[in-house]
């Protein structure tokens, strides 16, 4: 029944990990795509689609959105979710390593959703794992799926990604959501521009990448980006990443979205944000016709059960 067709391709999803956004192709990502507005009615519903299926979700890391979408998205589907979400009650805390709790875990799993402070997590925890990881963060490095459910609103709010123009502003150095986005943002025909304190710019392997395919421009002010973009996507400046907090001090609220800073805005701009957010988006641009920072979280269950399905193997 959830066969959908991209003419002349096969893909295969069944049993394949989720480390980064560049382990997939654009057709891959379309594709994951497709499947998600094709499930978006069974999000409210509910289905038996993974009836028997369980997802069990580690995480290392504060979580709200990533972890609990993780287990609606498999509950709507008829799975179930085991998991913690403090690494102090696991026996991490008695010194296991990360390679042994998955070759544990995945005795009571179909696939592992893993957050870990440690850039390289995910990569090394799905080199020991039998069922398949999805990396719900790695440090400062991925967030893959985040960078999914980024493109699935940007889609269904404009209509398209090819063609538009987009600015990532904010802590794009510590901000893995924004690596992934700027990965996945590099294979349509955009325009990206780059907004961050010169000692929070976009890393270089990142830079580097994405400079091959796409026009890249990189700014310190929002200024006058504000009314050039399509999309404007913000991030927290990540505190807890800074080895010194005299240094987040220095930038500590650089960008600050108001009423005011939107009245250069183009009238069909949206404003996107992975959440959490601290100061950047002031509240009164909630009720803007700009806000799509509450759809994007429902969009996370949306595209995460359209991720969970294809690689149990439920939609092929
Ligand atoms: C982000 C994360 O954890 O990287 N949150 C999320 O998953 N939506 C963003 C952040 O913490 O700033």
């Amino acid at each position: 029944m959830f066969r959908v067709v991209v003419l002349g391709v096969s893909l295969k999803f069944e049993g394949r990990d989720i480390v980064s956004v560049k382990d997939f192709s654009r057709k891959e990502i379309d594709y994951i795509l497709k499947i998600a507005q094709a499930v978006e009615p069974i999000a409210a519903k509910g289905s038996d689609m993974l009836k028997g299926k369980i997802l069990a979700t580690l995480f290392f890391e504060p979580s709200t959105r990533t972890r609990l979408s993780f287990e609606a998205a498999m509950h709507k589907l008829g799975g179930s979710a085991i998991g913690f979400a403090e690494a102090e009650i696991a026996s991490v805390k008695k010194g296991e390593n990360l390679a042994d709790t998955v070759r544990v875990v995945e005795n009571y799993a179909d696939v592992i959703a893993l957050r870990h402070p440690l850039e390289g997590a995910a990569r090394l925890a799905s080199e020991f794992s039998k069922v398949p990881i999805i990396n719900g963060g790695s440090g400062a490095e991925e967030h893959p799926t985040q960078a999914i459910l980024d493109l699935y609103t940007i889609l269904k709010e404009k209509g398209k990604i090819d063609g538009l123009k987009i600015a990532l502003v904010g802590d794009l150095r510590y901000g893995r959501t924004v690596h992934s986005l700027a990965y996945a943002l590099s294979m349509y025909n955009i325009e990206l521009c780059l907004v961050a304190p010169e000692s929070l710019k976009m890393r270089r392997e990142v830079l580097e990448t994405i400079k091959e395919t796409i026009p890249v421009t990189i700014r310190t002010s929002l200024e006058k980006v504000i009314s050039q973009v399509d999309v404007l996507y913000i991030t927290r400046i990540q505190k807890e990443r800074f080895p010194e907090p005299a240094e987040y001090a220095k930038v500590k609220g650089s960008y600050k979205i108001n009423l005011e800073t939107l009245k250069k805005a183009k009238k069909n701009l949206i404003i996107l944000h992975p959440l959490p957010r601290t100061d950047e988006i002031s509240a009164e641009v909630d009720n803007t016709s700009h806000a799509r920072y509450f759809q994007q979280v429902w969009n996370g269950t949306v595209v995460r059960m359209a991720i969970l399905a294809l690689i149990l193997g439920a939609i092929k």
